[in-house]
């Protein structure tokens, strides 16, 4: 009995630990500030390459993740931001990219001294770039975070966050793989230990 808890404990924290859900987008946890009056551009609002193509856009939200990618464009005076929190020990922002394209943002960790992260496509590039990464950080502290992005760099098409952590039961974000199969883990384990006490 006693080896089956101690079993399941182990097995459950190490899987718990390293499980990886996404935050899409759309996802109703994140949110989303333009300014009162944005100088230039666009206020934060669901991306359309259709309507894009007067400016140029080429990223196409179909190949984003859950086809749809959120846009903006601003000033740095606008202080257009994205708030995403989290329970977990670290996050990464991916985002679509137009070729030459340059997304230059500020970016602060639950409230701490923002630093400067941008993503741009290689010169050579021909063709856009879908999952680049904007930021990174992990290994924190197993907490509630909150991260929260700053435009310092006219335009920012944003598409899903990945967290190493604890998906909210809520959520309507996918159901990680290792989730899933932990739960079938630890009721074939539960069974079984209910069967031999
Ligand atoms: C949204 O931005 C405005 C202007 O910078 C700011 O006054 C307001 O507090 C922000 N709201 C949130 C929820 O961050
Ligand atoms: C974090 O976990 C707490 C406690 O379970 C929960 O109330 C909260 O909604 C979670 N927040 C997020 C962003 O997942
Ligand atoms: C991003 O903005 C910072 C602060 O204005 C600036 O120092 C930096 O050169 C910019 N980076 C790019 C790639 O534009
Ligand atoms: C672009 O340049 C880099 C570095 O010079 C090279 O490694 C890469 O293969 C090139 N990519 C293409 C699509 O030409
Ligand atoms: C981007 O990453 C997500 C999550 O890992 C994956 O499901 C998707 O297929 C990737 N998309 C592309 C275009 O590589």
């Amino acid at each position: 009995m006693w080896l089956f808890h101690t079993l399941l404990c182990v097995l459950g924290c190490a899987a718990f630990a390293n499980a990886i859900y996404y935050i899409d987008d759309q996802d109703s946890s994140i949110t989303y500030n333009s300014s009162a009056g944005v100088g230039y551009g666009e206020k934060w609002h669901k991306y359309s390459h259709e309507k894009s193509n007067s400016l140029a856009v080429s990223v196409d939200e179909s190949i984003c993740f859950g086809g749809t990618a959120t846009y903006t464009t601003c000033y740095t005076s606008d202080h257009c931001t994205l708030t995403i929190p989290f329970n977990g020990t670290g996050i990464t922002l991916f985002v679509p990219q137009d070729v030459g394209d340059i997304y230059n943002t500020s970016i602060s960790l639950d409230g701490g001294p923002p630093s400067v992260h941008f993503a741009y496509t290689p010169p050579n590039a021909t063709a856009e770039a879908y999952n680049v990464t904007l930021y990174d950080i992990q290994n924190l502290e197993w907490t509630t975070h909150s991260l929260q992005v700053e435009l310092i760099g006219m335009r920012l098409i944003f598409d899903f966050a990945a967290v190493t952590g604890d998906q909210p039961t809520s959520s309507s974000a996918a159901v990680p793989r290792a989730a899933a199969s932990l739960s079938s883990m630890t009721l074939a384990l539960t069974a079984a230990a209910f069967y031999l006490s």
